[in-house]
């Protein structure tokens, strides 16, 4: 059984739901910039300067769902699936428009306050993200984002505000999104471009350290302003294995895991652990790093630890083998035992377990699984006839003012199921400590990697589609039942 005050729920982010990107004195922030379509990695992994984009570029995330006019609604309906807790981030350009304003924006504050205040009425503990992807432009431009030392202080001006304002009503906040990400798509994670020539390893290290050492003064403040503050950090989860027993094999697996647990290592325990000293040396990484970095560090580790997962990942040492996963930011070797997502995402459900006891056998902290679903195409459907409706067309509009709307998402189900399973058994058998879990997306929102609509998560659809037409209604697919189901039991019928 897991414990009665499991937290479940769902989880989005600002950059990705919100919209209103110019509503409430809120200021540009990297969201604002990253367009759909092939422009879209170039300018996430920083090669490619968002000031150099076509002007006729579409940017996704500046409407996005626009829960900036819908939150109320969409609140309303995740109270009626149950949900316990709902994840959501801060957009740090509502609170701070430019990045080095004297004081906060009240009205950024004051949308917030009324989000949490919605929440609170139903029930719904907040779970903040203070950071997904949407660092200030203006600190972009004056610092070259988490290249500089100074995002640090600009980074804790923020968090005080909030912390100040949410402190009786926040308890779980998590510092940043998928840090590790800052490896894989640096402009996203931490505002980050390169030149030509320019040392991409070294200056993706130093921006880690900045945020990691932000991510402890963040802690230190936190404890400070409310002691009951959980504080956690965030993982973009799933462990490697090896593609055979040949212990070359183990080896690279091993090696590979610690690229992304580096980070967590160090949130965590509160040190550099050995293996990156050494890779650092071999690199020739000299990063500016102080005895008072290292103080906070040691002194602020986090309180949980939270982590997305959607797959495992699969390598090897033998350079002949190059099958790789389509799609996923973290393209892998394809593992011949899973089947993929339509975007090439593999699923595997049984990995969620082994990550959740991996971590676990590493830290001993208390564990929340933050983000986990299925991106997929849904068709909507007429309830009652069973006849597909066309978005855009005025006998789908009708049907979605008759209620008669909706998406048989049979598919999401089975992924989400067999996920829930397998986090049960890493509670009941396992005995790890979870916290809780909040699905990916629980209203459809925009991808982060591909920037489309079409690529949907959740339990509630939104009629908006790649080229941002449609109108914004909402409506729950079958998994909006399913997943009530599942909350009003504790897990126990899936
Ligand atoms: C995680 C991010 O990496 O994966 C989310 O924290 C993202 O922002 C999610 O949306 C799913 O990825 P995608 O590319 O399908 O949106």
């Amino acid at each position: 059984m897991l414990q009665k005050d499991f937290l479940w729920g769902g989880a989005t982010a600002a950059n990705q739901c919100e919209g209103g990107y110019n509503k409430g004195g809120r200021g540009l922030a990297l969201v604002d910039v990253v367009p759909a379509g092939k422009n879209r990695f170039p300018v996430a992994l920083g090669k490619l300067s968002y000031k150099d984009l076509p002007a006729d570029s579409f940017y996704p995330g500046r409407e996005a769902i626009d829960m900036y006019d819908h939150y109320i609604e969409d609140i309303r309906l995740f109270a009626k699936m149950g949900f316990k807790c709902y994840r959501f981030s801060m957009s740090w350009s509502r609170i701070f428009p430019n990045g080095d304003e004297n004081a906060p924006c009240e009205e950024g504050l004051k949308f917030y306050d009324e989000i949490i205040d919605e929440m609170l009425k139903n029930g719904i503990e907040p779970v903040v993200t203070i950071c997904h992807f949407d660092a200030p432009i203006g600190l972009m431009e004056k610092f070259g984002g988490w290249k500089s030392r100074q995002m640090i202080d600009r980074y804790l001006a923020y968090c005080e505000a909030i912390f100040t304002r949410f402190k009786n009503k926040v308890k779980y906040w998590i510092t940043f999104n998928e840090i590790n990400m800052i490896l894989h798509l640096p402009f996203m994670g931490a505002g980050l471009s390169f030149k030509e020539g320019e040392n991409e390893t070294l200056i993706k290290y130093q921006a880690a350290h900045y945020e990691l050492v932000a991510s402890a003064a963040a802690t230190k403040l936190a404890h400070s302003i409310n002691p009951d503050f959980m504080i956690g950090c965030m993982l973009a989860a799933g462990n490697y294995y090896p593609y055979s027993c040949d212990p070359d094999d183990v080896m690279d697996s091993i090696n590979k895991d610690r690229e992304n647990y580096f980070f967590i290592d160090v949130q965590s325990r509160g040190y550099y652990p050995s293996y990156a000293l050494k890779f650092f040396e071999r690199e020739g990484i000299n990063l500016d790093m102080t005895v008072e970095d290292d103080k906070l560090l040691r002194e602020n580790t986090v309180d949980y630890i939270s982590f997305s997962y959607y797959s495992s990942r699969l390598t090897s040492a033998n350079p002949e083998l190059t099958d790789k996963t389509a799609g996923n930011v973290f393209a892998t070797l394809k593992n011949p035992h899973l089947k993929a997502s339509e975007w090439g995402w593999q699923i595997d459900p049984v990995g969620l377990r082994i990550t959740l006891n991996s971590i676990y056998d590493r830290y001993q902290k208390p564990m929340f699984i933050v983000e986990n679903g299925l991106g997929a195409k849904d068709t909507v459907i007429n309830k009652e006839t069973g006849k597909e409706l066309t978005p855009g067309t005025e006998e789908f509009r009708e049907a979605v003012k008759a209620g008669l709307a909706t998406v048989n998402d049979d598919y999401r189900i089975a992924y989400l199921k067999a996920h829930v399973q397998e986090l049960m058994k890493a509670v009941e058998i396992d005995g790890v400590e979870l916290l809780g879990y909040t699905p990916w997306g629980c209203i459809d929102l925009v991808s982060a990697s591909t920037g489309e609509m079409s690529k949907r998560y959740g339990f509630i659809y939104v009629d908006k589609d790649d080229e941002g037409k449609g109108d914004l209604a909402r409506f729950p697919k079958k998994s909006f039942d399913w997943y009530k189901e599942v909350i009003a039991t504790n897990g126990e019928s899936t």
